[in-house]
């Protein structure tokens, strides 16, 4: 039925100005008893397919150029079949979620709801969902780094017992072999039946699609197009690039940027979320304008304990990898709130008041991060300039997933 409908929508609208970038209720002031939800109906989420394989295969202005042998790997069969693996909602063990309900398009490909999303029945994740817009780039996956290669890193989420919880590598597999529509888009991409290569392969095609570059900063910097940016724009560049050294970790070359350096840092909020101490009473908001104070105890009963993060330490038990994070990209972070490897900011001006601080002071600190004493203008600056970021097909990637097949039969594939 929903698939019936999203496609004569895509049939009749050209114009996808109604594609909003953001939840569709964002939550603005939802503290006050006067706020009014902006909650949009499913009936408004119209989609519009995009050509996906033209966009893997474009360059875009600020991006490298991807090597040839990867060019010619694109095959937009694969991508076509990985985007219905994406958001089959069916692929985890009680049929329920997808890729997708993490990586949310309209969300940045990431979760803006929540610091650190839910996953399998409620279960808690520890660390926040990053966006997979650009991920073609990365060198390194996850934020401590423990995975490198997107045709592999599909398992993990697809066996983590708190995310999509299948039982084995085998009953996924057994799982798609069973829906015969699968088995012959397996046929027609790969000539194969599904097995643990070709799925992750697929995915991650459909993953390296996801280009969003040839931003207002990438027509200003790299496209000659002066009057791209504004001066506090310009301003906010000047003091990435100078005084606050924010692009000695978020690199900027001069035919490219990716934002990332593609190694891991301690700026000392993993230290800090570490080592505080959790308060014994907590504010929680129940309702617009409706707050009660809660024992700490007892939200654990239900909510389960934040677990400890080490970062890169988890990885390597290496005492001097100790809460050291991958430096994420900023391309489209306007779009990606909240912030960290843990969310612990809600927005950009968090994240400024937290770098213009120095991070947190202890002897891991990266020897990058010192306190810089920027004032609230040179802040707003910089968090003006991150906001051009935003890549100019971001809305086209959006929309083509609002029209992506969610999934709508229970496979089983006993019968
Ligand atoms: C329940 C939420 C959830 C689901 C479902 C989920 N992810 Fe994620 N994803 C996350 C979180 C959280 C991380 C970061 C975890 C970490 O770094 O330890 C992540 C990380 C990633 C990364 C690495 C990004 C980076 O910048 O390093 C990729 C790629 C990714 N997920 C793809 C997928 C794919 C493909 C699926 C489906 C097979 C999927 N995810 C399902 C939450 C989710
Ligand atoms: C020492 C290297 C380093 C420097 C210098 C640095 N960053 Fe970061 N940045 C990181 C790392 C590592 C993370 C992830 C940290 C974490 O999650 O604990 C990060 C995270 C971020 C994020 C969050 C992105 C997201 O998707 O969650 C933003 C925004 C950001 N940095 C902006 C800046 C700005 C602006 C500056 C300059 C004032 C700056 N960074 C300087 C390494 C650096």
């Amino acid at each position: 039925m929903v698939a019936s409908s999203i496609s004569n929508a895509e049939q009749k609208d050209n114009s996808l100005s109604h594609i909003r970038l953001a939840p569709g209720d964002d939550k603005t002031r939802y503290q006050q008893s006067s706020y009014k939800t902006n909650s949009l109906s499913l009936a408004m989420r119209r989609g519009q397919a995009a050509k996906l394989y033209e966009i893997a295969k474009t360059p875009q202005l600020g991006l490298p150029v991807l090597a040839k042998d990867a060019v010619e790997q694109i095959d937009r069969n694969k991508i076509e079949l990985g985007r219905k693996l994406f958001f089959d909602r069916r692929l985890s063990h009680n049929k329920t979620m997808s890729c997708a309900m993490c990586h949310i398009p309209e969300q940045g490909f990431s979760s803006n709801e929540v610091s650190r999303p839910i996953g399998f029945e409620g279960r808690a994740i520890k660390r926040n969902a990053p966006t997979i817009l650009n991920i073609a780039f990365a060198k390194l996956l996850f934020w401590d780094a423990r995975e490198n290669q997107l045709a592999q890193q599909v398992w993990s989420p697809l066996l983590a017992a708190n995310e999509m919880n299948n039982a084995s590598i085998g009953a996924v597999i057994d799982l798609i072999k069973g829906d015969p529509e699968y088995l012959s888009l397996f046929d027609k991409a790969f000539g194969q039946v599904p097995d643990m290569l070709n799925i992750g392969q697929a995915i991650a095609q459909y993953e390296r699609s996801l280009i969003a570059a040839n931003s207002r900063f990438d027509q200003w910097l790299y496209g000659n197009s002066e009057g791209a940016l504004s001066e506090q724009e310009i301003a906010g560049y000047q003091l990435f690039i100078g005084k606050a050294s924010c692009s000695s970790c978020h690199t900027i070359n001069s035919r490219d940027a990716l934002f990332t350096d593609q190694k891991l840092h301690n700026t000392g909020l993993g230290y800090s979320t570490s080592m505080t101490k959790i308060p014994d009473m907590i504010t929680v908001q129940l309702a617009p304008g409706v707050t009660a104070q809660v024992e700490q105890s007892v939200i654990q009963t239900v909510g389960g304990i934040k677990e400890n993060d080490l970062g890169r330490y988890e990885v390597t038990t290496k005492p001097s990898d100790r809460w050291k994070f991958k430096t994420p990209s900023l391309r489209n972070v306007e779009l990606t709130a909240p912030y960290m490897h843990d969310g612990s900011f809600k927005n950009l001006d968090d994240v400024l008041a937290f770098y213009s601080g120095g991070g947190v002071e202890h002897e891991l600190l990266s020897p990058l991060i010192r306190r810089l004493n920027l004032n609230k203008l040179e802040q707003s600056q910089i968090v003006s300039f991150l906001k051009t970021l935003t890549g100019s097909e971001v809305r086209t990637l959006v929309a083509d997933g609002l029209a992506a097949p969610i999934g709508d039969t229970i496979l089983e594939p006993d019968e």
